[in-house]
């Protein structure tokens, strides 16, 4: 059995709770705190919240490569 790894503490949120709220449209810290409450708390994970965010963006080189549409 895999054990979780906890993206906040505070709130016993784990990565992939957040990247699952990421997924479900959250775009910012804010965000992420209104729909799991994950970094309402003594703010530490906000750094790790922000890198899950950047992680799930896609790279300007992969946008390039999108086929334009007429
Ligand atoms: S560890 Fe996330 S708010 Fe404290």
């Amino acid at each position: 059995m895999a054990v979780p790894v906890y993206a906040c503490i505070c709130a016993a949120v784990t990565t992939s709770q957040v990247e699952a709220t990421i997924l479900a449209g959250a775009r910012t810290v804010s965000d992420i705190g209104e729909r799991c409450f994950a970094g309402t708390g003594c703010g530490n994970c906000v750094d790790r919240l922000e890198e899950l965010i950047e992680q799930s963006e896609p790279s300007s080189e992969s946008v390039e490569k999108l086929p334009q549409s007429a």
